[in-house]
């Protein structure tokens, strides 16, 4: 299988906060935003695998800034790094005002997207990610080490089992 570029799979997803969005303060709603996130992640994972893909997890999301009614928000996510049938996609919102005033970062999280096939929707290989830029290559940096913490999480595997975890850790 043919490895693929970080520019091949990333997906930019834009969206103006209209009332049905918010909460009575008029914010936006944080279920909203994770919804949108979801969509333009699992895009950039199944252009990747060149086939469908299913949420598998979602890592910690943290709300920084409040995004407010009219509002525009821009959802870049790409790819960081491939496994065997599971991918990593790093997914940053930036906020502004509709002028493209007061620009600013509202938000990131990591989602991990599994490739299966349409028949049966069980777990099929992707092709393996290249990192080329210096910013591709830190974001690459960690995911070994991520992935296995979402595994101990979701409670796949043991933490005695989490190579890449104590190593990092046996530095400090
Ligand atoms: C994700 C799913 C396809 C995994 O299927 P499975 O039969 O357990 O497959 P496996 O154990 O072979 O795991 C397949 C891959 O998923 C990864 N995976 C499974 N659960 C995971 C989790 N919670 N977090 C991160 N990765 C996970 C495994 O590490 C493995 O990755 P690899 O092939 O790159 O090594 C299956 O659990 C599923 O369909 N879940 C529901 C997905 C869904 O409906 N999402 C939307 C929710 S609303």
């Amino acid at each position: 299988m043919k490895e693929k570029t970080v520019s091949e799979s990333k997906t930019i997803m834009t969206e103006m906060i209209m009332p049905n969005d918010t909460n009575p303060l008029g914010n936006l709603m944080g279920g909203n935003l994770m919804r949108w996130m979801d969509i333009a992640a699992g895009v950039c994972a199944a252009k990747h695998a060149e086939a469908h893909v299913v949420t598998a997890s979602v890592d910690h999301v943290s709300f920084q800034s409040a995004i407010r009614l009219g509002n525009v928000i821009t959802i870049t996510a790409v790819m960081t790094k491939a496994f065997s049938s599971s991918m990593e996609v790093y997914v940053e919102v930036t906020v502004a005002e509709i002028t493209g005033a007061n620009p600013r970062k509202s938000n990131h999280a990591y989602f991990t997207f599994v490739a299966v096939d349409q028949e049966n929707q069980k777990p099929i290989k992707v092709p393996q990610l290249r990192a080329v830029s210096s910013e591709e290559l830190d974001r690459q940096e960690g995911a070994n080490r991520r992935r296995e913490i979402r595994l101990i999480l979701s409670g796949r595997i043991q933490p005695s089992e989490a190579k890449e975890v104590k190593d990092f850790f046996s530095k400090f």
